[in-house]
């Protein structure tokens, strides 16, 4: 899709990434983002409406030699289903195998079907179970890998 483009996330953009970020139980404080921001092998990035120019998606992982982990990635409301997630995290896969990735991991909710589908479509498949890893509320961890190729 083009109605959006991708982008490094800027600290400019915080107010508006907190807005899709919501206030759930696991999400992240301004403070944690500014942190994630400036820690040295993290990545994040953030998608723009093309038309508004408002950020309406983001997503930021960490690189540790080989290995990648996606620690969120998320959609506002409105803007679900329409191929956004889908672009961010290509970007994001994209941008691992750039930097000499072999393997991305992430966790995902057990219950949570959009995220599990969305990243099994683009090749990610159950590596484990991680039992009572979330809470508000509890419920096991589906940890799923995918191996990237040059
Ligand atoms: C998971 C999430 C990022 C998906 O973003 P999105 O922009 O809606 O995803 P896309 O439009 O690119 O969908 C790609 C594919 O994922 C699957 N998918 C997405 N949402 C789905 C849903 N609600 N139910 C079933 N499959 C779904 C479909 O296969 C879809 O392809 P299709 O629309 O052609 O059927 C979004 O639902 C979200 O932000 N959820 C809340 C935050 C979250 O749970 N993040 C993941 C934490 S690990």
């Amino acid at each position: 899709m083009s109605d959006f483009l991708v982008e490094a996330m800027q600290i400019e953009d915080l107010a508006e990434v907190l807005d899709v970020e919501g206030g759930g139980g696991a999400a992240w404080t301004r403070q944690q983002f500014v942190e994630e921001l400036q820690a040295v092998h993290g990545f994040q990035f953030v998608a723009r409406a093309a038309r508004s120019q408002r950020v309406m998606a983001f997503a930021c992982g960490r690189l540790c030699g080989s290995e990648a982990e996606i620690l969120k990635l998320a959609v506002a409301l409105p803007w679900r289903r329409r191929g956004m997630g889908s672009g961010l995290l290509l970007h994001v896969l994209a941008h691992c195998r750039q930097e000499g990735v072999a393997d991305c991991f992430l966790e995902v909710r057990a219950s949570n079907v959009a995220a599990r589908v969305l990243y099994e479509k683009y090749g990610f498949t159950e590596a484990g179970l991680r039992r009572s890893y979330y809470v508000s509320p509890r419920e096991d961890a589906v940890l799923m890998r995918m191996r990237l190729t040059r």
